[in-house]
């Protein structure tokens, strides 16, 4: 991304101002019964002294303000038994509706038992403390599995509407569009009328390398596209009308996503839009949309590198690691910190020739993950793989997965604040915990890993799952 994309973006930040607005609106036109089924973040925007957009501050290390000591225990996983849900226009969908509302019973029961300390697992599961609620997550998962149906439109042309880009930064739209359109999935019904999620696979990225023109400094292209789209099927289908878009969802990884859905108010307000831009303060709404993961495939496939991990103590001599270009507004502040100032933290913008990225990740503690132009980095899921703990710096991210996944577990968030002090922080992580979040790391790989085809609870399976409890929260009458 250029400088000037990032003015582009700077021009939004009345976002924040409409987004508050546009609360109030949705919150009035849904007969103000919008308690939710689940509270699908752990930092929930809407309160009920008024919806309005909290800025998320990371604390130093382990982050008191993102998971208190219950907060693994008593997560707001499942809302209680809450029979006010998001309500919308009346018509009948219930087959549909029927099985959902089994799920939430299902699920419900899980997420209550373990609050009751019930701990036996339903199934084989990997270590428990990485997620907030482990029974409640299986039996969603589980419940996914045996019922979620995703009608994938048809509508649409090549290059721009069914492909994607599969590497490079922007793999995971790629990938998604993909698999849920030519991979074995179970998840695709052909079947319009008996589908929970409609998809509309259409690609920011491609939008972007076919419509847009270099430097004209105008996204219109996109929008209008977006915008035609959802005309086409809208006026072709019931389905969009029936619920206002708020059952359907699209897929971006290019930072430009968030933009492109403003080609329709009801997408950007209502439809779940699973996005890497996943910035709370430029219009992400965590309750409704999905935050993606972003994972850098240079030539289409993980590094060799690392791929299998040593599984004994290799040494790692570097406290933490860093290395890119000084894109966006955190990452100035980390060079001008650190780079060349102490062996221990190796921060570098350009890596020396005789040095490898990877190796440098397999050789660190700790893997510095700043935010670049966009909130989302693929350094945090490469550290993940290099069994290196993330050091989250950022600001409004909301991290993929974070209704589900305890972040706390396996990585380290550190206030954009406390950047000078980042070598006291980590150095006095003790041995013990640092231990323990490289378990948590093992544990919790499985959901960043992209398979073709994919394999149950990889990253292809946790974005569906981040979509079906969104899906849950919504009820069609
Ligand atoms: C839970 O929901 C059921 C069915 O809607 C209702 O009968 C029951 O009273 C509710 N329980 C609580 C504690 O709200
Ligand atoms: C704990 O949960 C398991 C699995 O649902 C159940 O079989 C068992 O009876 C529960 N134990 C208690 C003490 O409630
Ligand atoms: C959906 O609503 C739009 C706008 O009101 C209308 O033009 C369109 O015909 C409707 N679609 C269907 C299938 O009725
Ligand atoms: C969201 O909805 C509000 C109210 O309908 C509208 O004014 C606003 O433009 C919408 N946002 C976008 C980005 O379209
Ligand atoms: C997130 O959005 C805010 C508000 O527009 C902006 O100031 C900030 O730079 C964005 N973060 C990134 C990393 O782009």
């Amino acid at each position: 991304m250029e400088k000037w994309q990032r003015i582009w973006f700077s021009l939004s930040s009345t976002v924040t101002v409409t987004l508050i607005i546009t609360f109030v609106v949705v919150a009035l036109i849904f007969c103000g019964s919008d308690s939710r089924f689940f509270s699908t973040t752990s930092f929930d925007p809407v309160h009920d002294g008024g919806p309005k957009l909290r800025q998320l501050s990371f604390s130093v290390v382990q982050l008191q303000s993102f998971a208190t000591a219950s907060d693994s225990l008593a997560p707001p996983f499942l809302a209680s038994n809450s029979s006010a849900h998001r309500s919308v226009a009346p018509k009948k969908k219930k087959g549909v509706e029927e099985g959902l509302a089994r799920a939430r019973g299902a699920i419900r029961r899980e997420k209550a038992a373990w609050n009751r300390r019930n701990r036996s697992l339903t199934l084989n599961a990997p270590p428990s403390f990485i997620y907030r609620n482990p029974r409640a997550f299986h039996r969603s998962y589980l419940e996914m599995e045996k019922r979620l149906k995703v009608y994938v439109y048809e509508e649409g042309e090549l290059p721009i509407v069914h492909d994607g880009p599969c590497k490079d930064i922007y793999t995971t739209e790629g990938r998604f569009i993909h698999e849920i359109e030519n991979g074995a999935t179970r998840f695709r019904t052909r079947d319009s009328k008996h589908a929970h999620v409609y998809f509309m696979p259409y690609s920011v990225t491609w939008m972007v390398k076919y419509l847009y023109k270099p430097m004209t400094y105008n996204m219109t292209p996109l929008t209008h596209f977006v915008s035609d789209y959802i005309n086409v099927i809208s006026t072709k289908y019931p389905f969009w009308n029936r619920s206002q878009g708020a059952d359907h969802f699209m897929l971006a990884c290019h930072d430009w996503g968030p933009h492109a859905s403003r080609g329709n108010p009801d997408l950007y307000n209502r439809s779940i839009r699973v996005l890497c831009n996943a910035n709370s303060s430029e219009g992400f709404n965590p309750q409704k949309d999905v935050s993606l993961p972003e994972i850098h495939l240079y030539d289409g496939n993980i590094s060799p590198k690392l791929l299998s991990i040593p599984r004994q103590t290799v040494p790692r001599p570097y406290l933490a690691f860093f290395a890119g270009g000084l894109h966006g507004p955190i990452r100035p502040i980390l060079l001008n910190n650190w780079r060349g100032k102490d062996p221990d933290l190796q921060v570098h913008e350009y890596l020396p020739k005789k040095l490898d990225y990877y190796t440098m990740m397999l050789q660190s503690k700790f893997c510095l993950c700043p935010s670049g132009h966009e909130v989302a980095s693929p350094r945090i899921v490469e550290a993940i793989y290099a069994e290196c703990v993330p050091v989250i710096l950022s600001k409004n991210y909301a991290l993929p997965f974070s209704d589900v996944l305890r972040w706390e577990a396996f990585s380290i968030q550190v206030d954009v604040e406390d950047i000078p002090r980042l070598k006291e922080i980590l150095s006095a992580v003790p041995e013990k915990k640092y231990r323990k979040l490289i378990q948590g790391i093992r544990a919790v790989r499985q959901h960043f890993v992209l398979n073709s085809p994919a394999k149950r609870f990889d990253v292809f399976h946790m974005i569906l799952h981040s979509v079906w409890l969104r899906r849950l929260n919504l009820k069609l009458n």
